[in-house]
């Protein structure tokens, strides 16, 4: 059996603006969009670009916006989906070409929140020790994958250049739950600001989209608390 695959095809170099492409592509069982590219990139046209890399929803290299909306390639199935399928790339970025897009403003924002452990007492001999309740604390937010997809759904995000996004403030949050950080005040001082947690409008699209069933926006209300509890404690 055949299934179209209509593909966004841009290069900038050449292409004034963007347009569908239409291919035919036989399908199997189990065969993923992913696969499909491949097809079409191996067999039909090689000029198609689009990244990937783990092929098991482990690194989120393959998050496109299929059918409408953001999901991995990799994940998901050909057979989940009804009618002509459509890649295109993820919205809010610039298109570098095809499927590819640029995705230096969404580091940016990773890197503004200080994405990694910033304890407050000097190295131990050994390692930093963590109960398991402890652990427990920082639940599933240590899962994001960085895909991105929550960043290209989020309608703040797309509106907003400087708001963090929901990928960078879910990151913070995971990083204000681990027992090992010493930097908490310092990270709600990021994230408290017109552009942080208070510019979420609970759409919600975030956590609809995640491959990892996160919720950034359960971050995002959680960090508010914190943020209003400091301020009272600070007299602010
Ligand atoms: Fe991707 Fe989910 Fe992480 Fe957003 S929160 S970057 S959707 S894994
Ligand atoms: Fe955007 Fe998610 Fe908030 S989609 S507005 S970050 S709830």
């Amino acid at each position: 059996m055949e299934r179209t695959f209509k593909v966004l095809r841009f290069d900038p170099e050449k292409d004034k603006k963007p347009y569908l492409q239409e291919y035919e592509v036989p399908v199997r069982d189990g065969m993923t969009v992913l696969e499909g590219l491949f097809y079409i990139q191996r067999r039909l046209d090689p000029s198609l670009a689009f990244r990937f890399s783990c092929r098991g929803s482990v690194c989120g290299s393959c998050a496109m916006n299929i059918n409408g909306r953001n999901r991995l390639g990799c994940e998901t199935q050909v057979s989940s989906l009804k009618g002509v399928i459509k890649a295109r790339p993820l919205g809010h970025f610039k298109v570098l070409r095809d499927l590819v897009v640029d995705l230096d403003d969404f580091w940016e924002k990773y890197k503004r929140v200080r994405p990694y452990l910033i304890p407050s007492s000097p190295p131990p001999e050994k390692e930093r020790l963590q109960s398991p309740e402890e652990r427990g604390r920082i639940g599933d937010t240590i899962d994001c994958i960085l895909c991105a997809n929550c960043h290209g759904s989020c309608a703040v995000t797309g509106t907003d250049s400087e708001y963090l996004g929901p990928a960078a403030l879910l990151k913070t949050d995971r990083f204000l739950r681990d027992s090992r950080d010493g930097a908490g005040d310092e990270r709600l001082r990021t994230v408290d600001g017109v552009h942080g947690v208070w510019r979420c409008h609970t759409i919600l699209n975030c956590q609809d989209v995640c491959p990892k069933e996160l919720s950034p926006t359960s971050s995002i209300m959680d960090m508010r608390k914190k943020v209003l509890k400091k301020r009272e404690s600070d007299g602010s």
